[in-house]
C-alpha cells in the first residue's frame, strides 16, 4: 500500500505506540483521525504532527459511541483505509487481588473495543476499492501466559483468536489482518503496572517502522503475525 492520501484511525493516538504510529502514518503522507479518552493529550499530540491528524475524543469500550462516530464520518466519498486496533491497558496481579472492576475494564478496552471499532469499519473497508489493512496490536502476553497477568493474557490470547479469524474472514475482500505481539516497550502502559521502564525495552518508533513496513508490502503479500522482542531485556541501570 501507498500511504500517501491514506485515511486511518488509530486507537489509543493519545500515548505511547499510538502517537509513534500516528507520526509515522503523517510522515508518509496519511491522514490519521487518532481516537482516546484524553482530549487534552490527543490536542497536544496535534500541535506536534499537525492538521494531518485529527483528534477524536472516543472511549472504545462505548459502542453507541463508536457507531455514531463511525456514521457521522465516513461515507462513500471518504473511506477508511487503514484500521490500528492499539488501545489497551494492562492491569497486574495474583488472580485472587485482581477485581472484578480491573477485568471488566481490560476485556472491555483490550477486547470488545476491537470488536466494536472493527465491526463498524470492516463494513466500510468492504466498499473501499482498494486494499484496507487492519492490525492489531497484541502482545508477547497473547503468545504466553504468566503469572500475575492472567487479566491481561486472557485479553491478548482473545484478541490472537478473533484476529486469526478476522484474517481468514476478510483475505478474500481485498482486507490484510495483522496482529502484532510486541515484547516491553518503553510506553506510559508501566505507570498503571507499576514497573519503571529503562533503555533496553522497545523504544514506539521502532515498533512503528515496522508497523509502516507492514502496511507498505506489496498488495498480495500479507503478514498476518510478528512478534517483536528486545533482544536483551535487562534493564541496563540494574
Ligand atoms: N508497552 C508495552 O510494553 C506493550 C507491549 C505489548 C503490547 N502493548 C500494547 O500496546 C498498546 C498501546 O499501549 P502503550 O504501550 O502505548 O501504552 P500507553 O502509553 O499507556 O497508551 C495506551 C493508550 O490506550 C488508550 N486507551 C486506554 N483505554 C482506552 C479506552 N477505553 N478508550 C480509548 N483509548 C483508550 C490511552 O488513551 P486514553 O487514556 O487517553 O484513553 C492511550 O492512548 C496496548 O494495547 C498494549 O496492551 C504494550
Amino acid at each position: 500500500m501507498n500511504l500517501q492520501d491514506k485515511i486511518a484511525i488509530v486507537t489509543g493516538a493519545s500515548s505511547g505506540i499510538g502517537i509513534a504510529f500516528s507520526q509515522k502514518l503523517i510522515e508518509k503522507g496519511a491522514l490519521v483521525y487518532g481516537l482516546a479518552r484524553r482530549l487534552n493529550h490527543l490536542n497536544e499530540v496535534k500541535e506536534k504532527l499537525g492538521d494531518r491528524f485529527i483528534p477524536v475524543q472516543m472511549d472504545v469500550s462505548r459502542y453507541d459511541d463508536i457507531q455514531d462516530w463511525v456514521k457521522s464520518q465516513f461515507s462513500e466519498d471518504h473511506l477508511p483505509d487503514i484500521l490500528i486496533n492499539n488501545a489497551g491497558l494492562g492491569i497486574f496481579g495474583n488472580v485472587e487481588d485482581l477485581g472484578v472492576d480491573d477485568w471488566n475494564t481490560m476485556m472491555n478496552t483490550n477486547l470488545n473495543g476491537v470488536f466494536y471499532l472493527t465491526r463498524e469499519i470492516v463494513p466500510l473497508m468492504k466498499g473501499n476499492p482498494d486494499h484496507c489493512h487492519i492490525i492489531n496490536i497484541a502482545s508477547v502476553a497473547g503468545l504466553l501466559g504468566n503469572p500475575q497477568i492472567s487479566g491481561y493474557n486472557a485479553t491478548k490470547f482473545g484478541l490472537r483468536g478473533f484476529s486469526e479469524a478476522l484474517f481468514k474472514e476478510l483475505r478474500f475482500d481485498k482486507i490484510k489482518v495483522t496482529t502484532m505481539f510486541p515484547g516491553s516497550i518503553a510506553t506510559h502502559f508501566f505507570d498503571q503496572t507499576g514497573t519503571d521502564t529503562h533503555s533496553n525495552m522497545l523504544q514506539p518508533l521502532d515498533v512503528a517502522d515496522t508497523m509502516i513496513h507492514l502496511l507498505e508490502t506489496p498488495d498480495n503479500f500479507l503478514v498476518n503475525e510478528i512478534a517483536l522482542r528486545p533482544l536483551n531485556p535487562k534493564n541496563p541501570d540494574e
